[in-house]
């Protein structure tokens, strides 16, 4: 496995691969890698002739500086799980080698960064299309790999790949869990033991929400997730939207959308943590 820093030492280790046709799987992260990134690294090795995984903690996507400081990078880690799953190419750049000079460029989404996360966090989803744009551009990757439990973040790719008319397939993995329902992620590693404990309560009340939606309006059900989580005073939800599954526009009605997606924040104590369940 090659470890490099610069998007030239990148591209000349990929050159060889572009010549030659080879398909090209790339997993974009954060780094703090979990279950959930080493099985993108899975179905991408299965897909592709060559895998390139990024580890970069973006600041521009980080509207909070505690946030950004509290990230938990843990390098040498993440370069061994990488080498065994079989990432054949690691980037991990500075901040310096991806944003020379300040990143003003504003992308429009309509309404897809206006909602949720996008509202909680502005700025969030224009810092992540920054990177990911910026990414893209270095790997030129034929397909591109992201976990659906950043729902909001896959949607918001999907149109910026279209917008930007990029040739890359950008394939959506499913959200993998701890045995007790928590989603993976790494933030789960700055809970505390009590934290940890509470947590699993978020996506049990989302799984028991889905089999509720026959005898609850939307907004009923709304209140109901959002009483069953804060009713553990470790949980305090930031929001739960129930909205179109494509358009994340919300919807006051089952019959408004056929398939539909609800979509959570919850603090906890200064963790934030999100998860989402389809209708
Ligand atoms: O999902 C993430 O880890 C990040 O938002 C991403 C896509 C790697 C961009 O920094």
């Amino acid at each position: 496995m090659k470890i490099v820093n610069t998007i030239e030492e990148l591209s000349s280790h990929l050159q060889a691969t572009r010549d030659g046709g080879r398909s090209i799987g790339f997993v974009p992260t954060m780094g703090a890698l979990h279950k959930g990134h080493t099985e993108l690294m899975r179905i991408a090795r299965e897909q592709n002739q060559v895998v390139v995984a990024s580890i970069f903690v973006n600041p521009t996507q980080f509207n909070n500086p505690n946030d950004l400081r509290n990230y938990p990078r843990t390098l040498d880690e993440d370069l061994s799980k990488c080498e065994q799953i079989g990432v054949d190419i690691v980037f991990a750049p500075t901040v310096e080698e991806i944003y020379p000079e300040t990143d003003t460029r504003k992308f429009e989404f309509g309404n897809l960064d206006k909602v949720m996360e996008g509202k909680h966090r502005p700025g969030h989803f224009n810092g992540v299309a920054q990177v990911v744009s910026k990414l893209f551009d270095a790997v030129d990757p034929t397909r591109a790999y992201f976990g659906q439990k950043d729902y909001q973040q896959l949607a918001v790719i999907r149109h910026l790949v279209e917008m930007l008319k990029l040739d890359v397939e950008i394939i959506g993995c499913p959200t993998i869990r701890e045995n007790d329902g928590l989603a993976m992620s790494s933030r789960n590693m700055l809970l505390t033991p009590d934290q940890r404990k509470s947590s699993p309560l978020i996506a049990k009340t989302l799984f028991e929400a889905r089999n509720k939606k026959e005898q609850f309006s939307v907004k009923e059900l709304m209140r109901w997730v959002v009483n069953q989580i804060n009713s553990d005073p470790l949980l305090n939800v930031e929001y739960f939207e129930i909205a179109n599954a494509k358009t994340l526009e919300p919807i006051g009605n089952w019959s408004e959308s056929a398939e539909a997606v609800g979509c959570i924040a919850v603090q906890v104590g200064d963790v934030r943590l999100i998860d989402n369940i389809l209708f």
